[in-house]
């Protein structure tokens, strides 16, 4: 709740869009936090913040998320799973219990991906997915380049990238669906993240009067900007499954009442669990959008901006989850993860996994986001006793 003072927003949450001042508030609350507890704090170059407890031998084992939140976000996205992280820490100090190994909570920047794409661009550095310095070049939606962000803030650090990977990674996180609520289960042991694709459309047509120029002579973006949104809906749909799709950003200039537009920009986000299906989706959205500039007589071209295949996390890290939620009292389903998070991209350094706790009413990206402080609780303990066993957990 200290932590959702910095930059509140009406309806309870918070707007921390990624490398802001608001940001840099939120990073230096949550940096003397760890501080408090006596945990090595370093920084690397793409502005992750790694806080260590060095107690025991060998690699860390990791837990983490992300602070920053999108323009209209709720205090629990990513917040949760970095606080639960320190208050595992705390705890274990309190109690006088020294783990065999040191555990590390990240702060990884960016995980949002809503200033700067792509989304979990820290953790992805992290793990070498993404060179830096590409990553540090990369352009914020209202202009500024990553790397001078983070020198702003004083968040450019000295550790270098990729990082050292950890012994293993469990990140805590709301569900941000309904799923778990609607089954009345408390604890979703995560099995993977589905695959993630996001692409900028732009289409060019040619402005000219609203009340002169006769409809069969238009050929007008934002006219084909809603064709594509309707297209992909209705593919999510004649897909099934687990198939979603999303344009949840347009610009249109001039943006004027008497103007046929010149140009429309939108973002598509689509996602599948089956990366054959969401090939399938990319193609079928391709083909379409040659389609209809041909037709309506408009230039559009898609620009990538993210793409991620689905990932399976590890089992033996599902199935410490699994049974520790079910050993500590709490009902537990096995479920995919529909959001992306930090731990899909630790997956390919470290075995990984995820602990999801329900979301009231399934809502997040919303300052209504909210979860239950008794599922905090519950999602909090599981991590610890997660964190614990894989201390001890021999992987090879
Ligand atoms: C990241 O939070 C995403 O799933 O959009
Ligand atoms: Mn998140
Ligand atoms: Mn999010």
């Amino acid at each position: 709740m200290a932590l959702a003072e910095i930059s509140p927003i009406d309806g309870g949450g918070n707007c921390r869009l990624a490398l802001t001042d608001e940001d840099k508030l939120g990073r230096d609350l949550v940096v003397s936090w760890m501080r408090d507890l006596s945990m090595d704090v370093q920084i690397d170059a793409i502005g992750n913040v790694i806080g260590t407890w060095r107690v025991g031998s060998g690699l860390p084992v990791m837990t983490g998320s992300h602070i920053d939140t999108v323009r209209t976000g709720g205090k629990y996205d990513g917040n949760y799973g970095v606080l639960a992280g320190l208050e595992v820490v705390e705890t274990l100090q309190r109690e006088g219990f020294t783990p065999q190994r040191p555990l590390s909570v990240a702060i990884f920047t960016d995980e949002e991906g809503a200033r700067f794409a792509p989304d979990m661009l820290g953790s992805l550095v992290y793990v070498g997915g993404l060179p830096l310095e590409e990553a540090l070049d990369i352009p914020a939606i209202d202009g500024p380049r990553l790397g001078d962000e983070l020198e702003r803030i004083g968040y450019a650090g000295s550790m270098p990238c990729p990082g050292a990977s950890p012994h293993a990674f469990v990140e805590l996180h709301i569900e941000q669906g309904p799923l778990l609520e609607a089954n009345g289960v408390r604890i979703g042991s995560v099995t993977g993240v589905q695959g993630i694709s996001w692409q900028e459309v732009t289409i060019i047509g040619q402005s000219n009067h609203a009340g002169t120029t006769p409809m069969n002579l238009r050929h007008d973006p934002m006219y084909v900007a809603s064709e594509i949104v309707v297209f992909i809906r209705n593919l999510s749909r004649r897909f099934g499954g687990h198939q979603v799709c999303t344009s949840g950003k347009i610009d249109v200039h001039p943006n004027l009442i008497n103007v046929v537009p010149a140009k429309a920009t939108l973002t598509l986000d689509i996602r599948n669990t089956d990366n054959d299906e969401l090939k399938r989706a990319e193609a079928e959205v391709e083909q379409f959008l040659r389609e209809i500039a041909e037709r309506e007589g408009v230039t559009i071209s898609a620009k990538p901006l993210a793409r991620f295949d689905p990932v399976q996390f590890d089992e033996r890290v599902i199935s410490i989850v699994h049974e520790t939620a079910t050993q500590l009292g709490n009902t537990a389903q096995m479920m995919p993860s529909g959001a992306g998070h930090d731990a899909q991209m630790l997956a390919r350094v470290c075995p990984s996994g995820m602990i999801f706790v329900p979301s009231v009413n399934g809502i997040s990206h919303n300052a209504a986001e909210h979860t239950e402080a008794v599922d905090l609780q519950a999602g909090a303990d599981i991590l610890l006793h997660t964190m614990l066993s894989l201390t001890t957990a021999t992987f090879s």
